[in-house]
């Protein structure tokens, strides 16, 4: 079966080299791919966001499955309209990638299903959020409500910081996706994610991680896509687990169904771990980036059956394999990430750090440069993945294998890992 992936990042590059191990897979493309998933892919010059020109590619190269990495394209449709044109998506339907696209969309599905979470209002006009505001002071969590490529939540500690950050939200800061604005309780716990493939009707477990969101050591600093993550999740014991599928993801998958948007692809709970028990704090439509790249190593079921039984309504019974090993993955970043960086700088030692067959090196914002040397073309560029008997090895394997990579101009946070290892 050909296969066409759609995406750049890590986490793309982490699915291509699951993908391309599959017996099932025969050609597998990428669009659009970087120098990493090149190595694992037929990389494609298609513009993802004509979605006409997909559906053309798929039809004259025989592709039988569109596997979205990103939640943008699937927020825009394209799961939608490759299915129109019978080409099978790992993906959500646009309206069923509500469940990110929208924070009230699945804010109200939880108070409809009783799924625990954050007790929260929203607001449509600034007046009305900061008289609610005044009523329930501070903390307090201030969420614009669309897609803000992870910039539009605010844990605001003190007034001042709530009431900015709302009237940025109104004042247009994030576009439409300001036009709403949700108040949320600030829950206190650990966080962790879990995984679960859906199929419309069944949903399968997959594995739990946790990530690190801040571009610096000790959790300081701007936020980020993610510097690093690992799996398992200690904090995500499997009873947790077993918790949250049974009274989040579950009753999600059955409000999409009966909303008639079932949800076929992958849901991704971020979840905080409360005196209570888990609460969903937010769904990502989508692998977490960097979650699943030590996912990925983990992981020992093929993923094109896996995905394949997601497409065809046929996970139940289904089981995912992993590892009894622990995996993590180290971030190398350009200078200056999350904010400006430049592109272009040269980067070496790839192969010296994969010597070791339990590291692999996947890649993001990387290309090719005229001599074919490795350069940085964006701001997380690299993802040092390593397996270990437990989340300390993988930890000094993965450290081991960085060291072996030079990149004047790269750097990555020195603690992947320490919540698990405190
Ligand atoms: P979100 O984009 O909704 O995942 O929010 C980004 C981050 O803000 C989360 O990963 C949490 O660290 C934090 N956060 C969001 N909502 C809450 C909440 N209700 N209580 C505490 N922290 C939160
Ligand atoms: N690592 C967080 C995310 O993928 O949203």
């Amino acid at each position: 079966m050909n296969i066409l992936l759609i995406g750049s990042g890590g986490r793309e590059h982490a699915l291509a080299w699951k993908l391309a191990q599959s017996p099932l897979c025969s050609t597998l493309f990428a669009a659009p791919g970087n120098a990493g998933i090149c190595e694992e892919a037929e990389c494609v010059g298609l513009d993802v966001n004509d979605f006409a020109a997909v559906i053309d590619f798929c039809k004259k190269n025989d592709v039988k499955l569109v596997v979205v990495g990103p939640e943008a394209p699937l927020v825009a449709g394209m799961a939608d309209a490759l299915g129109e044109a019978g080409i099978a998506v790992f993906g959500p339907s646009a309206r069923a990638a509500q469940l990110e696209g929208s924070k009230s969309f699945t804010k109200d599905i939880c108070t409809r299903y009783g799924i625990p979470t954050a007790r929260y209002a929203t607001f449509e006009d600034e007046a009305s959020a900061l008289a609610y505001l005044k009523q329930h002071g501070a903390p307090i969590v201030v969420k614009a409500d669309g897609l803000a490529a992870g910039k539009g939540v605010v844990v605001a500690e003190d007034m001042t910081t709530a009431e900015q950050a709302i009237r940025d939200i109104f004042g247009g800061a994030f576009g439409a996706a300001g036009a709403k604005v949700v108040l949320e309780e600030k829950m206190e716990g650990e966080e962790a994610s879990l995984f679960a493939l859906c199929d419309g009707e069944n949903v399968l477990q997959l594995a739990g991680a946790q990530d690190h969101k801040r571009a610096f050591d000790g959790d300081e600093g701007p936020n980020t896509g993610g510097m690093g993550a690992y799996t398992p999740a200690p904090v995500l014991s499997d009873a947790l687990a077993e918790e949250a599928m049974r009274r989040i993801i579950e009753p999600t998958a059955q409000a999409m169904r009966e909303m008639g948007h079932p949800f076929i692809g992958v849901l991704y709970a971020g979840l905080m771990i409360t005196g209570e028990g888990p609460k969903l704090v937010e769904y990502n439509v989508r692998f977490g980036d960097p979650e699943c790249q030590p996912l990925m190593m983990r992981l020992n079921t093929d993923l094109v059956e896996l995905m394949q039984a997601t497409v065809r309504h046929e996970l139940a019974g289904g089981v995912a394999e992993w590892s009894e090993q622990a995996a993590l993955t180290v971030v190398m970043a350009t200078r200056g990430y999350p904010g400006a960086y430049e592109k272009g700088s040269v980067i070496s030692g790839l192969e010296k750090a994969q010597e070791d067959p339990l590291v692999k090196v996947f890649h993001a914002g990387t290309a090719r440069n005229e001599a074919g040397e490795l350069i940085a073309t964006g701001g997380r560029v690299l993802n040092v993945t390593a397996l270990g008997e437990d989340i300390a090895e993988a930890q000094r394997r993965a450290y081991a294998a960085v060291e072996k990579i030079d990149w004047p101009q790269g750097f990555w946070r020195k603690d992947i890992g320490w919540r698990a290892l405190g």
